[in-house]
């Protein structure tokens, strides 16, 4: 059973300029809500309310003020400070002691989904699990190749030219072995540790499985994507009315 989340909200979110000139990417509005809601509540219908919340320096204070201890929210939270900009796998070192040995789930703090995940994540056991979406333009993602019996074989970030359409989205389910790989990582052509490197670790290990999202996922990243993020997150509350009525 898995009862730990870590909630990985750093960065400079530089592709959503200007706006995050003055606050962080996580805690700009998403239709009627700060970003950061949305992971939280996704881990939340997954069964894990004990959070770890890792963000940077700068607005590490703003976090705290809209969150407090998460009571409101229904869950505990935890925060911890990246220092620095050494990307999402760098972040993640910090959840070593907040985990320990168990098994647990990172989700990006930009990425909203409609699925929830609960009876993958807490069958789980061992190894890794990812998560799938086809998608139009897969460059701007971690993109996944399978082989016929869909298991991954590779994964690559940010490819000029995809070989699948398939994006790894931004929840990721780990064994705690996943430390081990962390203190292993080379740092990117882009300057960071990257996340796709610790999946790949996984991948060659043959500890990697997968299964695809069958419903709305957006990572909202970018005006476009945070455009669209409100629109799902409007449509999510539309039809949950709608079940309701
Ligand atoms: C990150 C990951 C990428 C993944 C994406 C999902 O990219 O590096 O593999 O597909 O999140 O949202 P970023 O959007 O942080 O550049």
């Amino acid at each position: 059973m898995i009862k730990k989340g870590i909630i990985l909200a750093g960065g400079t979110g530089s592709r959503l300029a200007p706006m995050t000139k003055v606050t962080n990417k996580h805690l700009l509005p998403v239709y009627n809500k700060p970003m950061i809601y949305y992971p939280i509540d996704t881990l939340k219908k997954s069964g894990i309310t004990e959070l770890l919340i890792i963000t940077g320096t700068e607005s590490a204070g703003d976090f705290m003020k809209l969150l407090g201890s998460g009571k409101e929210l229904g869950v505990h939270i935890t925060f911890r400070v990246q220092e620095g900009n050494a990307g999402i796998a760098d972040a993640l070192k910090l959840a070593e002691n907040f985990v320990g040995d168990e098994n647990f789930v990172v989700i990006l703090g930009d990425n909203i989904y409609e699925n929830s995940f609960e009876e993958v994540v807490q069958n789980f056991t061992t190894g890794a699990h990812i998560f799938l979406k086809e998608v139009f333009y897969a460059d701007r993602f971690g993109v996944a190749t399978l082989n016929q019996k869909n298991q991954v074989m590779k994964i690559v970030e940010k490819p000029k030219n995809p070989e699948t359409n398939f994006a790894v989205t931004g929840l990721y389910i780990y064994d705690s072995s996943v430390f081990e790989k962390l203190k292993k990582l080379n740092i990117s052509e882009r300057g960071e540790y990257e996340i796709t490197d610790v999946n790949q670790a996984y991948i060659n290990e043959k500890k990697m499985t997968a299964s695809f999202l069958d419903k709305g996922w957006n990572d909202a990243g970018t005006h476009e994507s945070l455009f669209d993020a409100s629109k799902l997150a409007r449509d999510m509350i539309l039809k949950r009315e709608k079940i309701n009525k």
